[in-house]
């Protein structure tokens, strides 16, 4: 099976859920205002990297692209003048060069893997955007201090983790650090969770989580995909001489330390 028809089954189960994924997996409206901002006025066309339908909306013209038609037929919010969807890849972007002023995208760069797909996307970017185009990443970053799983898990219990899908990444990030691997195996996390959560009822009314929110945890058990969360300092690493870092943003809800949006300029000469 081809790591596209993978995505596509493993996107496909969480589409059906998505009327219950929530932040920071999802933006929030303070990440959508720290988008609108880094945009300021720009009527420019956008290339938005997914179909985040919270991002599908700033002035100008958006062009969105993804190559998962369960997700497009679940969250996208319908083509107009100035909004429409093309299927297709990130790291083969059926576009011509010097097309875009901005490229946008929340929490993408976490289904590519680090750091051989994160370089064939910069380069992919740095083609399509016009000489001083901006690029705007709300990313999903381990900290460079690392917890445990148990002790992720201890807190869920403790009920000092708001809601589940911070727990959920927080325990992703965790399994990760564990490993020592940047990119880990979506199922691993469900593994985790099953070893050290194994009660779902004790875990829902110590931690005030709804039941059908721990369940969005299902699909991860046979997903066949891997996830990656480098740090900050090894995705600046990663960048490379055209992508110049402008800023890094993040927002005061739960887990927003570790979900900032990066800004990038592409340079040309
Ligand atoms: C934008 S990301 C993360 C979800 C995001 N936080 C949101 O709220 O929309 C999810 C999307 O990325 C798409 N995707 C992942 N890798 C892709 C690739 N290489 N090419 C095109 N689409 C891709 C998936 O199909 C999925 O719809």
């Amino acid at each position: 099976m081809t790591v596209t028809l993978m995505q596509k089954s493993h996107w496909g189960d969480l589409a059906a859920k998505w009327s219950r994924i929530g932040s920071p997996l999802r933006p929030c409206g303070e990440d959508v205002e720290i988008f609108r901002q880094a945009l300021g006025p720009d009527n420019g066309t956008h290339l938005l990297l997914g179909v985040t339908p919270e991002l599908a909306a700033f002035a100008g013209r958006t062009i969105a692209i993804d190559h998962n038609a369960a997700m497009i037929d679940a969250i996208w919010p319908g083509n107009h003048a100035q909004r429409s969807v093309v299927r297709g890849n990130w790291l083969n972007l059926p576009f011509a060069p010097d097309q875009f002023d901005t490229a946008l995208c929340d929490g993408g760069l976490t289904q590519l893997s680090c750091p051989t797909q994160y370089a064939d996307l910069f380069a992919q970017l740095a083609r399509v955007l016009k000489p001083g185009g901006r690029i705007l990443l709300r990313l999903f970053l381990s900290p460079e201090q690392g917890e445990t799983s148990t002790e992720v898990c201890s807190d869920a219990l403790a009920g000092n983790i708001r809601g589940f899908h911070a727990f959920k990444w927080r325990l992703a990030m965790a399994v990760a650090a564990e490993a020592g691997n940047i990119n880990l195996p979506v199922s691993s996390v469900y593994a985790a969770f099953e070893r050290l959560l194994p009660d779902r009822a004790r875990l829902a009314a110590a931690s005030g989580w709804a039941a059908e929110d721990i369940a969005t945890i299902d699909p991860y058990r046979d997903s066949p995909m891997h996830y990656s969360y480098p740090t900050l300092s090894q995705f600046r690493a990663m960048l490379p001489h055209k992508l110049k870092e402008i800023a890094v943003i993040h927002g005061r809800y739960e887990l927003a330390e570790r979900c900032p949006i990066v800004a990038l300029e592409c340079r040309k000469e």
